[in-house]
C-alpha cells in the first residue's frame, strides 16, 4: 500500500513560470484590486472588465511553462499516492504530467454556462467575449469560484488531507480560507512540510517543517530526500 502525499499548492508554485502571485505584486491588476474584479458583484456591474482580465491572465498563460518544482512533484508518483489540491487556476501542474489534480478556484481554461453550472467547456483560445453564449443561449463566464461564492470541491479536498500521511504546502500565504484551513485536516501522526520564502511564523507553522526557499529549488530536494 502506497503512502498518500497531499500537496496544497498555491501562487507561489507557479511564480517561478512567470505568473504573477496575488500578495507578491499588492494584488493589482491595471489599478484594480483582485478583490474588486473577481467578483460576482463586478460581474453583474461590469462584465467586459471581468471578461479582460480574465482574457489578459488567460493570454499570459499561454506563454508560460511548468517549472522545476512541477515536474518533481510528478516524479513522486514513482513511489506515492500524490493528490495534488491546488488553489491556483493555470494548468501547469497538468501540463507537467500530475495524474491527480484537485482545483479549489476553478481553472483559467474552462468556462462554463451562466444559466447551468453544470455546463463547463474547455475555451478554445484565450479570448471569452460578452455575446459567447452556451448551447442553451447564457453568457458563458470564467470556470472560476470568485470571492464570496462557495468552494464546490473542499470537501473532498478536506477528506483527502485526513488522509494524507504527508503533507506539503507550497506557495500560499495562507490567507485565503477555506483552502488555508485544509491544513488542520491533516492527521496530527502525519509528516507536514511548508516551502514559501516568506513563510510568517505563526500559530499554524508550528506543526509544519518550514523551508524558506523558492519552490523550484526546494522542491526537487525535498523530492529526492522523500524518493531516497
Ligand atoms: N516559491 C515558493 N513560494 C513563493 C515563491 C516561490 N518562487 N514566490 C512567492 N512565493 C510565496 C509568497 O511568499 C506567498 O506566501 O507564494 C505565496 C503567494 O501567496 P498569495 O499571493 O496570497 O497566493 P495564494 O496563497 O495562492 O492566494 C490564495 O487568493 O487571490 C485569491 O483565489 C486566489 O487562489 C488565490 C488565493
Amino acid at each position: 500500500m502506497q503512502q498518500r502525499i497531499m500537496v496544497l499548492t498555491g501562487a507561489g508554485m507557479s511564480a517561478e513560470s512567470g505568473i504573477k502571485t496575488f500578495r507578491d505584486n499588492d494584488g493589482l491588476w491595471n489599478n484594480y484590486r483582485v478583490e474588486e474584479v473577481a467578483t460576482p458583484e463586478a460581474w453583474a456591474a461590469n462584465m467586459e472588465i471581468v471578461l479582460e482580465f480574465y482574457n489578459q491572465r488567460r493570454k499570459q498563460l499561454l506563454e508560460c511553462s511548468p517549472n522545476p518544482a512541477h515536474f518533481a512533484l510528478v516524479q513522486l508518483e514513482d513511489k506515492y499516492d500524490v493528490r495534488i489540491i491546488t488553489q491556483n487556476v493555470d494548468d501547469l501542474h497538468e501540463r507537467a504530467g500530475s495524474s491527480n489534480v484537485l482545483h479549489l478556484h476553478g481553472e483559467l481554461k474552462k468556462v462554463r454556462s451562466t444559466a447551468d453550472p453544470q455546463l463547463v467547456f474547455e475555451l478554445d483560445g484565450w479570448e471569452l467575449k460578452a455575446g459567447d453564449t452556451c448551447p442553451k443561449g447564457s453568457q458563458l463566464r470564467p470556470h472560476i469560484v470568485w470571492f464570496g461564492e462557495a468552494v464546490p470541491n473542499i470537501t473532498v479536498a478536506s477528506e483527502i488531507a485526513a488522509t494524507a500521511d504527508i503533507l506539503i504546502v507550497i506557495g500560499t500565504s495562507m490567507q485565503v480560507y477555506p483552502a488555508a484551513g485544509l491544513v488542520h485536516y491533516a492527521p496530527h501522526e502525519s509528516t507536514k512540510y511548508y516551502i514559501d520564502p516568506a513563510a510568517a511564523d505563526n500559530s499554524m507553522l508550528a506543526k509544519l517543517t518550514v523551508i524558506r526557499e523558492k519552490a523550484g529549488k526546494a522542491v526537487p530536494e525535498l523530492v529526492e530526500i522523500l524518493l531516497s
